[in-house]
């Protein structure tokens, strides 16, 4: 249950909860409403007071602090130049605004141009989007953001990485050549411009085009304090290398040239105009220029900067006059002569005649400036042709374009002339175009969300573009006709001829036409037009001129005599000649606005107005009164109130639903039938006026912001309600997730325990069963340890005789006869001592000693049973310790006889079945002797005081070493035995003796010999 509610409430905890994931940074429109005090709000058409500009200037000064440089009106973006650098144009912020909705994400430049651009790949049409703003208010700049935008985002390949980085290298050569450090930007274009971007049909940047729109020539001879001539004439002069400074015949050093020096300002702290050059340079060999296009381009720029130092002198009669010019070898490959003649006089044709009418030394000065003029004019144009060549698409399949145009924005000076009557002129259609255009996809979009369109009063600025443009009436026309007239016309008489023609318009006034309160505004040469955006006073003088930009005839054939393939180009043979007048500026301006227009009114619009905050290019001020001047020209108030005709809210359904879901418990958490039905359950819930909305097809239509922001508001209060609801379920969620893990591993813990626990236990057992039976073997053993080694006994009897021998190993005593320092050893082992005892008595005495060490003594030869009861009984008392059947050799005549041997604690027995036939007290023993050979002889030797008393023993034994070993123990008399060789005398009883000799032969033998001695053989 808790996975579902979380998943249904995925909007809100992205809200909610702190979180860095990409989802949180897509802080759409409605979520930044939470911030409006401190940020302001996104979008202008959220303003509750759009006719305020009071309030729409409160809201572009609290972003301004912010940092926030954009804020939409609808679609249109608009920019304040924030004057430094802001960290908002990187890779990531690209890649963020990539492919995102337009209202998801904080308002940027990027925004639009991917809205633009993504637009376009899937309606399959073209756009254009359309930067104005001040001069410095930052279109170039912005122009560059969205080209930079484009080059990012766009699919790339070798071929289209080709395309783009001409696309973008274009911009610095025609900066270079159009551009000027005026008072109000350093990097002032002083061109409009035109460009077009050409896409594939999958996106990829293909090709361009661009079109310029009225330099300002004049800027080349002339230039305001302050101001400096274009760009390129500098860096030349700066950033030239010395080879080719010598060959241009230039030195380094601005200060020499004329027209270079007239703003007093060839150095600009913000202008590096050495690298700039180095820019350039590279940038024209990759838009396609040849080596020899560039040296003649060069040529030209120098030829400019020495016509400039042309100086004139009047003759005698005041006519001008060249003399001893440095310059004129410079000049373009012109022969000499033919430049002195087409500098210093005027041609006319009169009939079939032509004459030529020297210049006075001031209209030849206003010759060579013109020429100037038209020089660079003509090969500004020559270049941005070169430059189309180089980005033209020669494929032929279907292309869809974005166009991009960077133009001035209304210009209001203290003096207006020519130049600001064309700028603004063009700003009045470009205000017309969008009006026609933003009305129509309102009403589109109210058509095709199926209300009706409710027409709404907005200013149309139709009737000033036909107060200037209108055909035989219109300012223009009635400027050509005065220029074109023949007679002394002025800009006097042209000012004349307007109050004349159009003097009741409502949107023109002139010094004599004003009522009193006005006329003090005006200066008797001006004439004032009340544009869209604002009053405009101009000054008529110069009008005439300016619009007739005349190049005396001869000027144009002089420069087709140039060596120079450029010059050649741009004023070529063919030209229509004086016969037929060129247009004059005006027309071709009016021409080029009109080819414009129908341009863009086929594409869909985009807007970007620019605004500059402070004239001192300072970041961080927000000066009130300048902003509030470009929020009327800029018609930002005109064009707020166009797209707040109908509705300030529109949103998809789905996405209302989603957001304000939670205000209503039957929309919260889950709608279950369509978003339309849950967006009017939702609004009915919250009370909604009738008139307060409207429902379309797809879209909800909310027409004032504050019926929004209450919405806004509630959700606000509901959100933490809500997020604390959201909370606790996640936390019980997370608790119970972590519970059932740990019960898991507990279980598990427990399971492996007993497992192993088990198994401990079975093996346990198992020891416990070997256990047993080795224990029952070992008592089994330990019960049979005194019977002869058997099955029962033997594995028990090694480990006695093995944990002796271990024992004893540590332990060994000094000599073998120390007998006490012997460890006491096992009843089994007790042998051991008895077989060290024999060892000691007989060892490399007797012969047959060795073959008896590995027999076994045993304890008794003769056991119990075997021996008489009667016998038994009557040696009971001194303990019996061995028993060994023996011969006895009677001492008479040597009759061997068997008998048993009987040892006991006192006394030795020898025993005829039931009969005790002679006891030998220990006490009385004197001795034993056996042979030193391999015989089983032993001879007992007694203490014989009485006659009666039996004398010694001579007896044969199998056990012999075994006995007399035991024997020796028991009368613990170690030299009682005696090994002697060859014989040995005995007593038979006392006074008597006999002998028993020994001898080793072929055959073991016992006999009485002849001397009456017993003999016995042994092996
Ligand atoms: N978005 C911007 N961020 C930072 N600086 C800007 C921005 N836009 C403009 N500027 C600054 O303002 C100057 C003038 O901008 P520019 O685009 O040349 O003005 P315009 O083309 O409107 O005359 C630029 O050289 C730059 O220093
Ligand atoms: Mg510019």
């Amino acid at each position: 249950i808790a996975f579902l509610l979380i998943k249904t409430l995925t909007t809100c905890l992205i809200i909610f909860l702190p979180s860095k994931s990409h989802e949180t940074k897509r802080q759409n429109m409605e979520a930044s409403l939470t911030a409006r005090d401190r940020v302001g709000i996104q979008d202008f058409v959220l303003l509750d007071t759009y006719t305020s500009e009071t309030a729409c200037l409160d809201n572009l000064r609290k972003r301004f602090h912010e940092n926030l440089i954009y804020t939409y009106i609808g679609t249109l973006l608009v920019s304040v130049n924030p004057y430094k650098e802001l960290d908002i144009y990187s890779k990531k912020q690209m890649d963020t605004y990539m492919g995102v909705n337009f209202f998801e994400l904080p308002p940027h430049i990027y925004a639009l141009a991917d809205n633009a651009f993504r637009t376009m790949m899937s309606e399959f049409n073209n756009h254009f989007i359309l930067i104005s703003g001040e001069s410095g208010a930052g279109k170039t700049e912005a122009s560059k953001k969205i080209l930079q935008f484009y080059a990012v985002s766009c699919p790339s390949t070798k071929v289209l990485n080709n395309v783009r980085d001409r696309l973008l290298l274009s911009n610095p050569v025609l900066e270079a050549f159009g551009n000027a450090k005026t008072l109000k930007n350093d990097n002032s274009s002083r061109f409009g411009k035109y460009m077009d971007i050409q896409f594939d049909h999958q996106g990829g940047a293909v090709g361009g085009h661009i079109l310029s729109y009225l330099l300002e020539k004049s800027r080349v001879v002339h230039q305001n304090h302050g101001e400096r001539n274009f760009h390129i004439f500098y860096q030349l002069v700066e950033g030239g290398e010395e080879d080719l400074l010598r060959w241009l015949g230039l030195e380094r050093n601005c200060k020499h040239y004329r027209y270079l020096v007239q703003g007093n300002c060839a150095k600009v702290s913000s202008i590096n105009d050495k690298s700039d050059w180095k820019t350039v340079r590279k940038a024209l060999s990759v838009i396609d220029l040849s080596e020899s296009d560039i040296e003649n381009l060069f040529g030209i720029i120098a030829s400019v900067l020495h016509m400039g130092n042309i100086k004139f002198e009047a003759d005698a009669r005041g006519y001008a006059m060249l003399n001893n010019n440095q310059e004129m070898q410079w000049l373009l490959g012109i022969p000499n002569q033919v430049l002195q003649q087409g500098l210093t006089h005027r041609k006319i044709e009169a009939k079939s005649e032509e004459v030529f009418s020297p210049f006075s030394v001031d209209h030849a000065v206003y010759a060579r400036d013109a020429l100037a003029k038209a020089i660079y004019g003509r090969t500004f144009s020559w270049l941005v042709n070169k430059i189309n060549e180089s980005l033209a698409n020669m494929d032929s399949s279907r292309k869809t374009v974005i166009g991009l145009l960077d133009i001035y924005g209304f210009e209001v000076f203290s003096v207006n002339s020519f130049e600001q009557f064309c700028i603004n002129y063009c700003n009045e259609k470009l205000q017309q175009l969008f009006i026609e255009l933003t009305l129509k996809s309102e009403q589109e979009e109210y058509e095709m969300e199926g209300i009706e369109w409710e027409p709404v009063p907005y200013f149309n600025n139709k009737i000033i573009c036909d107060l200037v443009e209108e055909k035989f009436r219109g300012i223009i026309s009635l400027l050509d006709e005065e220029c074109l007239r023949p007679g002394e016309a002025t800009d006097l008489t042209f000012l004349e001829k307007m109050e004349d023609k159009i003097g009741g318009h409502p949107h023109f006034v002139t010094h004599k036409l004003a009522d009193q309160k006005t006329r003090k505004t005006l200066k008797r040469g001006d004439f004032r037009l009340l544009h869209y955006a604002g009053e405009v006073t101009y000054c008529v003088v110069g009008f005439l001129d300016k619009n007739n930009d005349l190049l005396y005839r001869n000027g144009k054939e002089v420069m087709r005599q140039s060596k120079n393939a450029i010059i050649k180009h741009c004023f070529p043979s063919t030209e229509p000649d004086s016969k037929r007048r060129p247009e004059t500026v005006v027309t071709q301006f009016k021409n080029s606005l009109v080819g414009l227009t129908e341009i863009l009114m086929m594409k869909e619009p985009w807007y970007v107005r620019c605004i500059k905050p402070n004239e001192a290019k300072q970041p961080g001020h927000f000066d009130d009164v300048l902003v509030r001047h470009q929020v009327k020209y800029l018609g930002l108030m005109e064009h707020l109130r166009v797209r707040r005709a109908g509705f300030a809210y529109r949103r998809k359904y789905e996405v209302f639903l989603q957001r304000y879901k939670p205000l209503c418990p039957d929309t919260w958490p889950n709608w279950k039938g369509t978003a339309a039905e849950g967006v009017r359950c939702l609004i009915k819930h919250l009370g909604y006026k009738s008139d307060e909305y409207k429902m379309g097809r797809t879209k909800i239509f909310i027409r004032h912001p504050r019926t929004l922001f209450a919405t806004e508001d509630a959700f606000q209060v509901c959100k933490h309600k809500l997020a604390t609801r959201i909370q606790a379920k996640y936390k019980g969620y997370k608790v119970k997730g972590d519970y059932l893990k740990q019960r898991e591993a507990a279980t598990k813990i427990e399971t492996c325990w007993r497992g192993m626990m088990a198994r401990r236990e079975r093996q346990r057992r198992a020891w416990a069963v070997t256990d047993l039976l080795i224990c029952s073997r070992f008592i089994k053993g330990f019960m049979n340890r005194h019977q002869p080694a058997c099955t029962d006994n033997s594995e028990y009897l090694a480990f006695v005789r093995h944990s002796y021998l271990t024992r004893l190993k540590e332990n060994l005593p000094k000599t073998i006869l120390e007998k006490d320092s012997w460890l006491t050893p096992p009843p089994i082992l007790q042998e051991l001592l008895l077989k060290a005892q024999t060892s000691a008595l007989f060892k490399g005495k007797k012969e047959n000693y060795p073959f008896s060490v590995c027999r076994p003594f045993a304890d008794t030869r003769i056991c119990a049973e075997d021996i008489s009861i009667k016998v038994l009984q009557m040696i009971q008392h001194e303990k019996v310790k061995y028993s060994v059947p023996v011969v006895k050799y009677d001492r008479n005549g040597f009759r061997p006889r068997l008998r048993q041997l009987i040892f006991t604690q006192e006394a030795a027995y020898l025993v005829e079945e039931a009969k005790i036939k002679q006891r030998i007290d220990y006490s009385s023993l004197k001795g034993v002797s056996v042979s030193n050979l391999s015989d089983n002889f032993l001879i007992l030797h007694v203490t014989c005081d009485d006659s009666k008393q039996k004398g010694d023993l001579v007896l044969q034994c199998d056990f012999l070493f075994e006995a007399l070993t035991k024997l020796s123990v028991i009368v613990n008399k170690q030299n009682c035995i005696h090994v002697v060789q060859g014989s040995v005398r005995f007593d038979i009883q006392p006074g008597r003796e006999g002998f028993v000799d020994f001898k080793s032969g072929q055959e073991s033998m016992v006999y009485r010999a002849k001397n009456g001695h017993l003999m016995v053989v042994s092996l």
